[in-house]
Order: C-alpha cells, then sequence, then structure tokens
C-alpha cells in the first residue's frame, strides 16, 4: 500500500471484532515501520505497553479508561515518551560513530550536550520534548498498521493518574497517548470535513 492510500484509508476505529488476535509477526513488522519514525538527534524516546490479554485490558478499563474500544480491540498500547533525553544516548550516538557520520571525539562532545539537556531543561521542557517525537511514532504506527492490514484509533480520554500506578509506569516516563488495534466490526462513520488548505496555511508569516 502507497503512503497516501494508507493516510487515506487510516480512520479512528471503535468497533472491534473482539477475541480476534493480531499475528506475532504483523506486530513485530508493525513495531519495525514505527520505529522508523524521526526523533530528535534520532534518541527514539518512545515506548509502548502492549496489551494483549483480556485480564489486562479489563485493568485499563477499570483504571482510568472506560472506553468500549478498550474491551473489544485486539490490543491496546499505552504510548510512553522518555522524559530524559540523554536515556539512550550512549547506544544511539554509537550508531552514528557506525555509520560514519562522525569520530569518537565528536560522539563524547554530543553526549555531553545531550547530558546537558537534561539537567537545563525544566519538566515541561522535557515533556514537550518527548512528545514531539513520541507523537510522530504514534502517527507512523498508525499508518503502519493501514498498511498492514489493521484498524486503529488514538485516544486520549483516559486518566493518566490512574494508569500510571495500575501498570507501574515510573515518573520518567510520559503517557502520550492510548492507540487501540484490531479489526473492524463495522465500517466508521464518514469522514469528518477537515479545515482547509487556505485557513490552515499561512503563507511567509501568520
Ligand atoms: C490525540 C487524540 C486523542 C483522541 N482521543 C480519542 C478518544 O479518547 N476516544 C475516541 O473515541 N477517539 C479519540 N480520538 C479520535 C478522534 O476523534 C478522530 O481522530 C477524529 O474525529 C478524526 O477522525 P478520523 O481519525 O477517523 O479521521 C482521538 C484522536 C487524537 C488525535
Amino acid at each position: 500500500m502507497d503512503a497516501i492510500k494508507a493516510m487515506e484509508e487510516r480512520r479512528s476505529h471503535r468497533y472491534y471484532i473482539e477475541d480476534r488476535r493480531i499475528p506475532a509477526e504483523t506486530l513485530e513488522e508493525l513495531f519495525r515501520l514505527t520505529s522508523l519514525a524521526p526523533s530528535a538527534y534520532n534518541l527514539q524516546p518512545w515506548e509502548f505497553i502492549l496489551l494483549q490479554e483480556k485480564a489486562s485490558k479489563q485493568k485499563l478499563y477499570d483504571n482510568g479508561c472506560p472506553q468500549k474500544q478498550v474491551l473489544t480491540s485486539s490490543a491496546m498500547l499505552i504510548v510512553l515518551g522518555n522524559k530524559n533525553p540523554a536515556a539512550h544516548v550512549e547506544e544511539v550516538m554509537a550508531g552514528f560513530v557506525e555509520q560514519g557520520y562522525f569520530n569518537d571525539k565528536v560522539k563524547q562532545k554530543q553526549i555531553a550536550m545531550i547530558m546537558g539537556l537534561n539537567t537545563t531543561m525544566d519538566d515541561e521542557e522535557k515533556r514537550v520534548w518527548t512528545m514531539r517525537s513520541s507523537v510522530l511514532a504514534c502517527q507512523q504506527l498508525m499508518l503502519a498498521a493501514t498498511a498492514l492490514g489493521l484498524d486503529s484509533g488514538p485516544m486520549e480520554g483516559f486518566d493518566a493518574e490512574k494508569v500510571r500506578p495500575a501498570f507501574e509506569i515510573p515518573e520518567a516516563y510520559e503517557l502520550v497517548m492510548l492507540i487501540s488495534l484490531g479489526y473492524r466490526e463495522k465500517e466508521p462513520l464518514s469522514r469528518l470535513p477537515r479545515r482547509g488548505y487556505d485557513v490552515i496555511v499561512h503563507k511567509e508569516g501568520f
């Protein structure tokens, strides 16, 4: 499926065929494609809690997310964004050296700079920092899902203060959003109108 078709076909789904398992190979491919999303300095702050078991989805439903698709989806994802830019900096910067982008000396400077970000940014800046990259991974995941024959739905209607303790999510992670995944039981309602080119694009200044 080409990118344009995937963008046109992706919809937010809320009615899923219950108890249909997503094949393991499809999930692996989904996350391989997701991981190709861009991120600041390639630091890839995103992580995902994958809930496929009925009991886990029920736990999410009972702890801050009582939307029916949580129970009927094949899988629910809790998308997390690591708020520490330096969390994987060594490994990521080693990749730059391996691919010939820069040498070890530059690598050390880059590591120091990114570790510095962790100390100079306040909590709100860290939250925005991780959101920028993690949200791109969410959209990439939903488009990849469409291309792989899966349906999905982004969700912000949840109570993070209940979800966090229920799934023992460390404070270092932002709860970015939830995404339902599965196979549609019925077609979604017609696509809602979008604001047009003339109003969303400000040419050469606001
Ligand atoms: C950040 C975000 C949060 C959303 N939260 C919910 C939600 O909690 N429940 C829900 O049913 N749909 C949710 N939606 C889906 C939107 O309602 C949907 O994307 C929008 O109406 C456009 O429809 P479409 O995605 O089918 O084009 C959310 C979408 C986004 C991007």
